[in-house]
């Protein structure tokens, strides 16, 4: 239960300590130690973060940084609520929808199973985007498995939902639109059939529970490392490789996620498509 779900009325020495600007001066600790568990940098966006930390803390009644430094060690519920606020969850059906259609036309001509990770999958749309066009490539379920993975608390809930706005699917082609959604006043449901093809989990890539997932023929991480450093980029692809079942399994990441290829990855080129394979 969240801190604010619970949190009593404030005395008046308290009311007046969350007005007091000097305990929200300088953020640095906090955003170190969110750094620290989740990767992300905030580089230019000190100010606009310290805005959000402000605003965080009077909703959870906390009365200064140092305060919400100590939550942040201590209760897991506050440090969830932060990473659930402060994660860029932008996300849509078919975003980068080529290296979806090249992986189906591998899977098509393979005929042996296929376990994909998406790493990570925010509210769903790349997870199901996958499966969709599977299903419709004539891939039989049976030989489909989908996990999808978000360190976002919420994602998660909402991706299990599978209830989408009309802007997430502007780039979902009709005919995919009119076999795996129902129109629910101004929202689209997806099918269950695609939905039983993914599961999913809320889990921090830094999180060593994640070689519990087993491994997998394809992995798609996109979008997420261009929030790290350079050496958190390299810290997380090696993670992401060593969920790789083999030297065959590939990789897709998003084209702005790094620059360089990492040292625990080989760079293949085809048909104008970028992808990885683990060295
Ligand atoms: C911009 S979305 C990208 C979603 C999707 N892959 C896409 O390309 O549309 C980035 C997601 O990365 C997640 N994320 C950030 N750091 C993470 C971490 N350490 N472990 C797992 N997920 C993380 C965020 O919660 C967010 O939902």
């Amino acid at each position: 239960m969240f801190r604010w779900l619970r949190a009593k009325k404030m005395s008046a020495p308290q009311e007046k300590m969350i007005q007091n600007v000097e305990n929200f001066v300088n953020p640095k600790a906090v955003l170190t130690k969110f750094t620290n568990v989740t990767g992300i940098h905030f580089n230019h966006k000190e100010s606009i973060t310290t805005s959000k930390l402000i605003h965080f803390c009077r909703n959870h009644h906390i009365t200064s940084f140092d305060e919400l430094y100590s939550c942040l060690e201590s209760d897991p519920d506050i440090l969830e609520a932060l990473i659930n606020l402060l994660t860029v969850n932008e996300t849509y059906f078919f975003r980068e929808s080529r290296q979806i259609y090249f992986l189906i036309e591998k899977v098509v001509l393979n005929n042996d199973k296929v376990r994909i990770l998406c790493a990570p999958g925010s509210t769903g749309e790349e997870p199901y985007s996958i499966a969709m066009a599977l299903v419709d490539a004539g891939v039989q379920a049976n030989r489909i498995e989908i996990v999808s993975l978000d360190i976002n608390s919420d994602v998660t809930v909402l991706a299990k939902e599978g209830l989408y706005n009309a802007r997430s699917l502007h780039k979902t082609p009709l005919s995919l639109q009119e076999k795996y959604f129902t129109k629910a006043q101004s929202s689209f449901k997806i099918s269950d059939e695609i939905k039983q093809l993914v599961s999913f989990r809320t889990l921090n890539l830094f999180d060593d529970r994640l070689f519990e997932l087993g491994v997998f023929d394809t992995i798609f991480s996109r979008n997420m490392l261009i929030y790290f450093d350079e050496s958190t980029v390299i810290r997380a692809i090696e993670r992401l490789g060593r969920l790789a079942r083999d030297k065959e399994s590939l990789l897709f990441f998003g084209h702005a996620d790094f620059i360089k290829t990492p040292p625990s990855l080989i760079e293949h080129y085809k048909e104008g498509i970028k992808f990885y394979t683990v060295a």
